[in-house]
């Protein structure tokens, strides 16, 4: 396994690099609309908070070379299938997940990107090793308070809704802002998922909400609360955040999530889970590929 140090002036030169290039080929191709042949070559990206959510996916790459970014992003970039696949070990959080989002983005050009990972129950018929695919994501995280003078106190439940991404002006004072803002996940990626669910046998695999924030949830009544107005299956920390850069750049996205643990049924926490993800997510992700193969 080579080890490459992503630096600035590197990056900088490369760019100059392909920009030459481009330019060379301006005739034959335009940016945006990419040919049969191109298109192939752009790879897919797997991301993973933490390393027992990333590691077992990318032992599984052939010829791979790490690459770094900052202190934190570390990329994985190697073949499935004679495909280009790139594994991303984000770190956790929203903040994270989408800068590493935005640096694959800009770094790779990928065709499509799944974030997978562990994830906390909302739903009380889900237990630990079930898998949710994310036919959304939701920023849970993001909210506008009750409007309460000194003495008022904190009351979580009137909290409403705040979507960043409602207008230009102020989201605090913005009535569209009062909503959240669900992403849906790419129908390719999704039927992909579908396709490969019989290979998974440790628990059974839904569909449903995936709802994101820097913030772990043990409070059943709060967990209840998120499952009714949010319709959320999970809680986890990273895919709203990943969705949302994803859509930015119009790239396809999934969140494939497994529940680790479950508050809503007692069902404890169990970091074998993460691997049990990323075996099945790479069966998703060899679907994926024979699906782009075949257009
Ligand atoms: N709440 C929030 N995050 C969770 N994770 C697993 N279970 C939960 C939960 N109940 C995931 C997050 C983060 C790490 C702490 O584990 O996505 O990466």
């Amino acid at each position: 396994m080579r080890k490459i140090e992503f630096n600035a002036r590197k990056y900088m030169l490369a760019s100059i690099v392909s920009i030459a290039c481009f330019v060379t080929l301006a005739g034959a191709s335009t940016a945006g609309e990419l040919t049969g042949q191109e298109e192939m070559k752009r790879p897919i990206l797997i991301q993973g908070p933490m390393p027992i959510e990333a590691e077992e996916f990318a032992s599984r790459l052939k010829d791979v070379e790490v690459e770094e970014s900052g202190s934190t992003f570390e990329f994985y970039i190697g073949t499935v299938d004679d495909y280009p696949v790139i594994v991303s070990k984000t770190g956790k959080g929203m903040e994270n997940t989408a800068a590493a989002t935005a640096v694959a983005i800009l770094k790779y050009n990928p065709a499509a990107i799944i974030n997978q990972g562990t994830s906390g129950g909302h739903d009380p018929d889900l237990n630990v090793f079930d898998i949710v695919l994310g036919e959304r994501t939701v920023n849970i995280g993001s909210m506008k308070t009750g409007d309460r003078a000194e003495g008022e106190g904190i009351v979580a439940t009137d909290w409403k809704p705040m979507d960043v991404m409602a207008s230009e002006g102020s989201a605090g004072e913005d009535p569209n802002a009062e909503k959240a803002r669900y992403y849906d996940a790419d129908p390719d990626l999704l039927a992909a998922a579908r396709k490969v669910k019989d290979s998974y046998t440790k628990g059974k695999i839904v569909e449903g909400t995936i709802g994101s924030a820097d913030l772990w949830n043990n409070e059943v009544d709060r967990i209840n609360w998120f499952h009714e107005n949010y319709g959320t299956s999970v809680e986890e920390m990273e895919s709203a955040s990943s969705a949302m850069i994803s859509k930015a750049y119009d790239v396809p996205f999934l969140a494939i999530r497994i529940l680790s643990n479950n508050k809503t049924n007692n069902g404890a926490y169990n970091p074998e889970t993460a691997a049990a993800n990323q075996e099945y997510v790479y069966e998703v992700v060899r679907e994926y590929i024979s699906f782009l193969k075949s257009k």
